[in-house]
């Protein structure tokens, strides 16, 4: 199968056109589209130990949920210059779909929707990242579900007594004051990732609860439907490289 194959069907699953204003999705790092690809790897992050199993593994195209940079820089030294050494000395294709693959339809938002089975769901923000609907169940039942599927030991901060409460859930960094303050006008309980201290203590006061699923947590369970999703489509071999 040609790359320029694989990424049509991915950005079909994920439009590029999803993705918040600034972001850094799409290709990465590559040359030629045409190439032929036997080998698909899929990893959350292009991390140096992601860069170098790819080598290993012999992967023509490396599909990544979050970008090599997110911001624009001057020098290819020190990490960066070893990253693309490797990139490019072995022909790997870097393509990243991050936003948009949050944001999308069957997304790693919707993957969480389905996961807690929530009812009445709608966006979370007006740009589409994250949900918000009716949890049917007990604290505690979602806390088996968290502890199944997304993380063994989330952070928990508070406690809920009832059931059907408002869900809101967002895939990966989600957790920050500004957030916390957002989610509190719109929901009983949140789930996302990559809590503060500060945050924590804030959440208290404004009596959210919160669950930190972990940003990993949180992101990878979608990952893996996605996975499943391109095994489904894509005419060659596909590997996990840190899931
Ligand atoms: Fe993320």
């Amino acid at each position: 199968m040609r790359a320029y194959e694989i990424v049509e069907i991915i950005e079909n699953f994920a439009p590029k056109e999803l993705a918040i204003e600034g972001d850094n999705i799409g290709l990465q790092v590559g040359g030629d589209l045409n190439k032929e690809v036997n080998k698909l790897g899929i990893a959350l992050d292009p991390s140096l130990d992601v860069v170098k199993k790819a080598k290993k593994e012999g992967i023509d195209f490396l599909f990544t949920h979050h970008p090599i940079l997110k911001n624009p820089i001057r020098n290819f030294t020190g990490v960066i210059y070893k990253k693309l050494k490797i990139l490019m000395e072995n022909d790997i294709i870097l393509y990243s779909a991050h936003t948009n693959l949050d944001i999308c339809k069957n997304g790693l938002n919707d993957a969480l929707v389905e996961l807690y089975n929530l009812k009445e769901v709608e966006n979370l923000y007006e740009n589409g990242l994250g949900r918000v609907g009716i949890f049917e169940g007990s604290f505690e039942e979602l806390l088996d579900i968290t502890k199944k599927y997304i993380v063994e030991n989330p952070v928990i901060v508070g406690n809920i007594g009832r059931n059907n409460f408002k869900l809101a859930v967002l895939s990966g960094y989600g957790l920050s004051q500004d957030a916390i303050r957002y989610v509190a006008e719109k929901a009983d309980v949140y789930l996302s990732g990559d809590l503060t201290h500060h945050s924590k203590i804030l959440a208290e006061e404004l009596g959210l609860v919160v669950i930190d699923g972990t940003h990993y947590g949180t992101e990878v369970y979608g990952l893996k439907k996605f996975m499943d999703y391109l095994k489904d489509k894509v005419d060659c071999e596909i590997i996990s490289l840190d899931f």
